[in-house]
């Protein structure tokens, strides 16, 4: 078995070690020792230069590393070959621990306390209840049903949008675009796990921002963004910082990553900004949960979480 791993800006050597942990019988072979492509039979790739997976002739499955496939419908000429995706606990935990941290450090007004720490300054303020504070989780995935679940432990007032209509006992759910502007109104914290695609592209914008419930308990609505960044136009948001009609923001993910030194995005009050890092992939989990789809593959058997490619993310 010959398995092609392209992970861009990741190590590769940490990587492919284990992968031959998980599938000893497997040969891994990098982009500049690959041999000849048409004995490849996998590929483990994260952000893969266009054009290499299409170089792999004999290929069978294509493996993302990450949550994400964005990065491979951008690839025009991507084989028609199946796609899995991680859907693992580890990655899906690591990403309801940021956002459950993101809500409640907007919530508790964790960065006033800090600046106000450092000016040795004591400046008590009650903050309202967890159930006085509703957030709404924009995708209701893999990585969104589980915030929501989270979000609803800590005691928040959660509802949900997505594509297609949910019925999800005790939450209130929103769909379409139809839906949007209902759920907007209703939300003091934004919490985007979308996926990139052409209708989230630029979603979260002044025009959006706007239409959240500016008299809420927090002073003005919040926005957590750990989906994909080009969902974002940067510039809208520090408009919305500085003029008031966001009170915060929480970002994980940039239309550039990483983000330029001369961001504006860097510097604004009350904004959190993280490198990417909301839900990494864990070279031990990923490798463990994509190698049990290979030997799954390899058996003849349904692989657990194959894209669904029309439907577009
Ligand atoms: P899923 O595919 O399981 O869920 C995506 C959700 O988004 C679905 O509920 C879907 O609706 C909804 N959706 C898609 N398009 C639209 C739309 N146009 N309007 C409304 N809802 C829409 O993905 P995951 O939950 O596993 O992951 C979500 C994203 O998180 C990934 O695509 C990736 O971009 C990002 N991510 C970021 C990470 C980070 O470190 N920052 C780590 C991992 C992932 P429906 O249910 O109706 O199909
Ligand atoms: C992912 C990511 O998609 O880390 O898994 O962004």
């Amino acid at each position: 078995m010959k398995i092609a791993l392209f992970a861009k800006d990741w190590d590769h050597e940490i990587w492919a070690q284990r992968i031959r942990d998980e599938l000893p019988q497997a040969e891994v072979r990098g982009p500049h020792n690959l041999g000849n492509p048409s004995e490849i039979d996998y590929a483990f790739v994260w952000k893969p230069d266009a054009g290499f997976l299409q170089s792999l002739t004999n290929l069978k499955v294509i493996c993302s590393l990450g949550a994400g496939v964005d990065f491979l419908f951008a690839d025009n000429t991507l084989p028609n070959v199946p796609v899995v995706r991680v859907v693992d606990p580890d990655l899906t935990t690591r990403m309801s621990e940021y956002v459950v941290l993101q809500c409640l450090l907007h919530h508790r007004r964790t960065l006033h306390n800090l600046r106000a720490q450092t000016e040795k300054n004591w400046v008590p303020h009650d903050d309202v209840a967890a159930s006085e504070v509703r957030v709404s989780v924009l995708g209701l995935g893999i990585l969104g049903m589980d915030a929501v679940r989270k979000l609803r432990v800590m005691g928040y007032n959660v509802a949900g949008w997505s594509r297609s209509p949910k019925a999800i006992e005790g939450l209130s759910t929103f769909h379409g675009t139809d839906g949007l502007d209902a759920i907007l109104e209703r939300t003091d914290i934004l919490v985007s796990l979308l996926p990139h695609t052409p209708e989230t592209d630029g979603l979260l914008n002044l025009d959006l921002f706007r239409k959240l419930a500016s008299s809420g308990p927090l002073g003005g609505p919040v926005v957590i963004n750990a989906g994909r960044g080009k969902s974002q136009v940067a510039a809208d948001i520090v408009t919305a910082i500085q003029t008031g009609i966001l009170t915060g923001a929480s970002l994980d993910v940039f239309e550039q990553e990483p983000l330029p030194a001369d961001s504006p995005l860097w510097s604004l009050p009350n904004v959190i900004i993280t490198p990417h890092n909301s839900a990494s992939s864990s070279p031990r989990a990923t490798t463990s949960y994509l190698a049990r789809q290979i030997r799954l593959f390899e058996a003849g058997k349904a692989m657990e979480s194959v894209v669904d490619v029309s439907r577009g993310y």
